[in-house]
């Protein structure tokens, strides 16, 4: 279990309170100003990732406070019990455990008694032996023609994960199409099903529980398609395939026992990605390269439970959140991916964070009398700077951001790459420093006269001092992802112990469910 300790109780917090206080108008332009280097003195380095902090409203004197507030809610404890299968999710009496899906370690887990690394290690082969048969043309359809088409039948974290990864990694894809359905409209299955030949379609039904609404209907409806199209049931085998911890109800539907991939109540449904439910990325990218975006994640599962807390790239990351969120009062954090590769990571990380964080009550089962999760927007850049990052430079509230960026494109066409990483210093620049009156006015000369000029001052001032962290890597790629999914990942988890709230269960999406059951009845 972990602790229960409530962060406002702390001398970290109370000292925080006072640093706020006092620190609260220092301004960005004048930290660096009076130390030029801050950028190396808040900044990490691991393998090739590079997390730059130093554009935040913190001193090291902020920095030792946040620290100290981790170690009085004890969070090395967390991390140990987190890694190794405590039932940290305890209003579900469930471990929390995926980070042993992308453990290449030889370390055994134990979930009640029992090592859970040799079924993890029996998944992966099955899933390398299956993408290569469905790749190679090997695995054939109803008409003996191989599978040209994927097409992925879940909601959450049964098709946001595989979604992003899919369309993050296109790089690397191979010959097969891959197709997603989440969406209870009917629309969003017409839309799919005009795309697909049900001779060379393969379909992955993806549900945990095997029994979310939107998903069993979902795989309904394509399966009644199916068998319209001149296939018998007996050909359902060749072109269904479920990812599930409920076997008797996957059997109900009509997929046989060698196609289902396994999952486990100890994979949270938006930390799935690394388990069976990553099929379509194996599928679409080849089982290496599947590999590849585990192994990404596991470095970052090292660093995290192994660097001390001051260099430790989640900790901090998690710690600066709560900075902002709790002492500024902040409510929202942007995510801005300069990758057109990664549009897809906001939404992904919006359920990651927002629907393990998102909770009122603490781990005693009182109210919280402090803010927890954050409000999650992002979208790519430069996409982003044309749609709201006019609020986050000249509006009344306080969003910190991240930016992600990589030095190498992986395509090289002309000079895009560097004018897209001229924007990406360029508004982490204007965030943090913004433009004096001064520097507005002479920017104005040219272009009017006086009355003029003073007329427009105001509108066209920046006050900067907006806070952002920069997360840059070398290149996109498989492990690359991994790498940056994993410290999302830890960053809630930290978030999470700091909060004294359970973020590992989602009781808040079950009332609208019950309720939509009455209207669908009447
Ligand atoms: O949105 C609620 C939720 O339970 C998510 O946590 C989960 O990812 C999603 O529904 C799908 O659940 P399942 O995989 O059981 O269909």
């Amino acid at each position: 279990m972990l602790k229960n300790i409530n962060p406002t109780s702390t001398e970290a917090w109370k000292k925080l309170e006072a640093h706020f206080i006092e620190t609260k108008e220092l301004h960005l332009k004048d930290l660096f100003k009076d130390n030029p280097s801050r950028k190396d003195t808040f900044s990490i380095s691991f393998n090739d990732v590079f997390v730059d902090y130093s554009k935040n409203r913190i001193t090291e004197k902020t920095k030792e406070l946040l620290l100290e507030l981790a170690e009085e809610v004890e969070l090395e404890d967390a991390i140990s019990k987190y890694f190794y299968g405590d039932k940290i999710n305890a209003t579900e009496d469930r471990a929390v455990l995926h980070t042993a899906l992308r453990s290449s370690s030889e370390d055994e887990v134990f979930v009640e008694g029992k090592d859970i690394k040799p079924k993890i290690q029996a998944s992966l082969r099955k899933i390398r032996a299956f993408s290569n048969k469905v790749i190679s043309g090997k695995w054939k359809g109803y008409t003996g023609k191989s599978i040209t088409d994927i097409v992925n039948i879940g909601v959450g974290g049964s098709d946001l994960g595989p979604n992003m990864a899919v369309q993050a990694l296109q790089f690397y894809k191979n010959k097969l199409n891959t197709h997603f359905v989440s969406n209870i409209d009917g629309d969003h299955v017409v839309e799919v099903l005009k795309k697909i030949n049900p001779e060379t379609t393969l379909f992955i039904v993806v549900s945990k529980t095997f029994t979310t609404d939107e998903t069993i209907v979902n795989a309904n409806t394509i399966k009644d398609w199916f068998l319209q199209q001149g296939p018998t049931i007996f050909d359902v085998s060749k072109h269904f395939v479920a990812v599930t911890a409920n076997l008797t109800e996957v059997n109900n539907f009509g997929i046989p026992k060698e196609n289902v991939f396994r999952l486990w109540d100890w994979v949270g449904g938006r930390f799935s990605i690394w388990s069976s439910v990553g099929l379509s990325i194996s599928l679409s990218v080849g089982f290496d390269n599947f590999r590849e975006l585990l192994n990404g994640a596991e470095e970052m599962d090292i660093h995290f439970k192994n660097e001390k807390l001051d260099r430790n790239i989640p900790v901090i990351m998690a710690l600066i959140g709560i900075w902002y969120n709790n002492f500024y009062k902040s409510q929202t954090e942007v995510i801005l991916p300069y990758s057109q590769y990664l549009y897809k990571l906001p939404v992904y990380l919006q359920q990651a964070i927002m629907e393990s964080n998102g909770k009122g009550v603490d781990r005693n089962g009182n109210p919280v009398n402090y803010q927890t999760g954050n409000i999650i927007l992002g979208s790519t850049g430069t996409n982003a700077q044309h749609a709201f990052m006019q609020l986050l430079h000249q509006g009344t509230k306080l969003i910190p951001s991240d930016f992600i960026g990589y030095k190498e494109p992986l395509f090289k066409v002309g000079n895009h790459h560097k004018k897209l990483m001229a924007n990406f210093y360029a508004q982490t620049d204007a965030l943090a420093f913004g433009q004096t009156r001064a520097e507005v006015h002479l920017g104005l000369k040219t272009s009017g006269n006086q009355d003029k000029i003073n007329h427009l001052l105001p509108f066209k001032n920046f006050k900067g001092n907006r806070p952002s962290n920069s997360i840059l890597f070398e290149k996109l790629t498989p492990n690359s992802l991994g790498k940056l999914i994993a410290i999302y990942e830890h960053k809630v988890f930290v978030q999470g112990v700091v909060w004294n709230i359970f973020s590992y269960d989602q009781f808040g999406i079950e009332l609208g469910k019950e309720l939509s059951k009455k209207y669908f009845d009447n």
